[in-house]
C-alpha cells in the first residue's frame, strides 16, 4: 500500500549520506497537526560517528517545535520491510506513545504496520529522571 508518509521517507532515502554501508535508509513522521518531518541516515569516516534516518527526522521534529506524533514510516532501498535499530526504538519511544503506528516498508509502501509498543516492550522509561 502506497502512503503519503512512506512516499516522505522514500524522498528522504533519497538524500541519504551512506558511501561506506551504501544502505540508504529513509525516516518520515507526522505529528498530530499535519507535519510531517523526514531524514535520511548520515555517515562519517569515522563509522561510529554516523546516525540514522529516524535520527534526523526527530532532530527535524524537535527543531520545529516537536509536538505529538501519531505515524512513522521507514524505508531502506535494500531492505524491505525494515525495523529501526534498537537505538532508534529508544529514541523514537522518548517522543511517542506505546500506540503510535509504524509503517515497515518496502520499495513500494507499506507492508506492515506496528505499534511502537511492539517495537521496544519494556524499553527504559525516563519519567523518574526529571
Ligand atoms: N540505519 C538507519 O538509518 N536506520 C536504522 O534503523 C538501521 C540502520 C542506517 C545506519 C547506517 O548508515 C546504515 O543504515 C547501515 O547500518
Amino acid at each position: 500500500m502506497s502512503h503519503d508518509l512512506f512516499q516522505a521517507a522514500t524522498a528522504a532515502m533519497a538524500k541519504a549520506y551512506a558511501p561506506y554501508s551504501k544502505f540508504p535508509v529513509g525516516a518520515a513522521l507526522r505529528t498530530e497537526d499535519g507535519r510531517v518531518f523526514s531524514g535520511a541516515n548520515i555517515e562519517v569516516a569515522s563509522y561510529p560517528e554516523g546516525w540514522c534516518a529516524e535520527t534526523t527526522a526527530l532532530g527535524h521534529y524537535i527543531m520545529a517545535g516537536g509536538g505529538k506524533i501519531t505515524e512513522i514510516a521507514v524505508v531502506a532501498e535494500r531492505m524491505a520491510r525494515i525495523t529501526p535499530c534498537g537505538g532508534c526504538r529508544q529514541r523514537l519511544a522518548e517522543f511517542t506513545s506505546p500506540d503510535t503506528k509504524l509503517y515497515l516498508c518496502d520499495d513500494a509502501g507499506i507492508v506492515e504496520t506496528v505499534t511502537m509498543g511492539q517495537m521496544l516492550p519494556y524499553g527504559f522509561e525516563g519519567e523518574i529522571l526529571k
